[in-house]
């Protein structure tokens, strides 16, 4: 039997890294002028639930300015949408396009209908201002009962999409769940989102941490997400920063061991040898796949992302 190739592309490539990605207020363009020296991989500037209903239209302004005035170095941004039900999608790409985000997130995504509308009008704006096709990219948040039914769906609908955001507190909400410190609750709906984004070659990105002052506990949380798949986590402070980055880069020991292996794999086969033993533990082909896995995404995170600007 043959493996039938994958419906859908491989992970295409990406200056970003996306290890952290900071949920910037819309409203306030003091945070964003701050965001834009901040050491995160990917800013979110937000207008849907950080800013309160009757800031909505300012914040709109305020996320146009910004991205018309402000130098945000290498840092991807994206604009936070409000979901198509509150028919501010028009006036939020209005808004914004004039000087384009790298892309847009979608919330509380529950049918693939709903990212085909965004990639339309999407793909319509970059042919009216000269933009490459397909240049400004979607993530997904996936944060409600239906949304998880539906990942398959939802991550099969554009090449325009590029990841998957959990978003566990709206999740929890959803479904009647009960927080507790090792988040066994959200178990399924991490893993199911994270095997989805593997199926499609989309980026994995894990929920956001609430407790400001727990920097411990946001490590641990750091370590469940890159332990299950995630690529990388959303953040609400600059503080939190610093912990999310070290925890979705691989460890020096990490990146060593994983080149010693793949020398090592190498030089078996050389020999003829597909298994071996390697420090007392069997070694074998997706032993290798792993590790150069993981060396691949080592590679794009170091060295940091050259300046990427929003796309032509
Ligand atoms: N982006 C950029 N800068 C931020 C920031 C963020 N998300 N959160 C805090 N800062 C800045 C503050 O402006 C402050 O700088 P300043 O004193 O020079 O103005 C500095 O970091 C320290 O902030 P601090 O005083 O500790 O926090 P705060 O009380 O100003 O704000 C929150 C606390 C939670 C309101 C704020 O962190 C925030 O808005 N986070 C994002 C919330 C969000 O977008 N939620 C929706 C998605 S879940
Ligand atoms: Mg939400």
């Amino acid at each position: 039997m043959t493996n039938q190739p994958s419906p859908m592309r491989a992970q295409p490539e990406t200056p970003f890294p996306r290890r952290s990605l900071l949920y910037v207020p819309g409203d306030s363009l003091r945070k964003i002028e701050k965001a834009a020296a901040l050491d995160a991989d990917t800013l979110i500037l937000d207008l849907e639930d950080g800013v309160a209903r009757s800031q909505k239209e300012a914040a709109r302004a305020v996320v146009g300015e910004a991205l018309a005035r402000l130098d945000f170095g290498p840092r991807e941004r994206l604009v936070r949408l409000n979901h198509p039900t509150h028919g501010m999608i028009e006036a939020e790409l209005a808004a914004t396009l004039p000087s384009p985000p790298h892309g847009y997130v979608l919330p509380k995504v529950e049918a693939a209908s709903e990212l085909l509308d965004l990639d339309a009008r999407l793909a319509q704006a970059e042919q009216a201002r000269g933009l490459a096709q397909g240049s400004l990219t979607i993530f997904a948040m996936i944060e409600t009962a239906r949304g998880l039914l539906r990942l398959g769906e939802i991550a099969a609908s554009t090449l325009r999409l590029a990841g998957l955001i959990f978003g566990a507190e709206d999740f929890t909400a959803d479904v009647g769940a009960i927080r507790s410190p090792g988040g066994v609750e959200l178990l399924y709906a991490r893993s199911s989102l994270v095997i989805t984004a593997a199926a499609y070659g989309l980026h994995a990105v894990d929920a956001v941490y609430l407790e400001l002052d727990n920097l411990a506990g946001l490590e641990e949380e750091c370590a469940l997400g890159r332990g299950l798949g995630f690529g990388g986590k959303t953040a609400i402070h600059p503080r939190q920063l610093p912990v999310i980055n070290q925890a979705f880069t691989p460890a020096p020991a990490e990146v060593a061991r994983a080149q010693a292996l793949v020398n090592a794999f190498a030089a078996h086969q050389a020999q003829g040898t597909g298994v071996f033993v390697y420090e007392g533990k069997m070694v074998d082909q997706p032993v290798i796949v792993a590790a150069q896995r993981l060396l691949a995404r080592m590679a794009q995170i170091t060295p940091l992302a050259p300046t990427a600007p929003p796309p032509k």
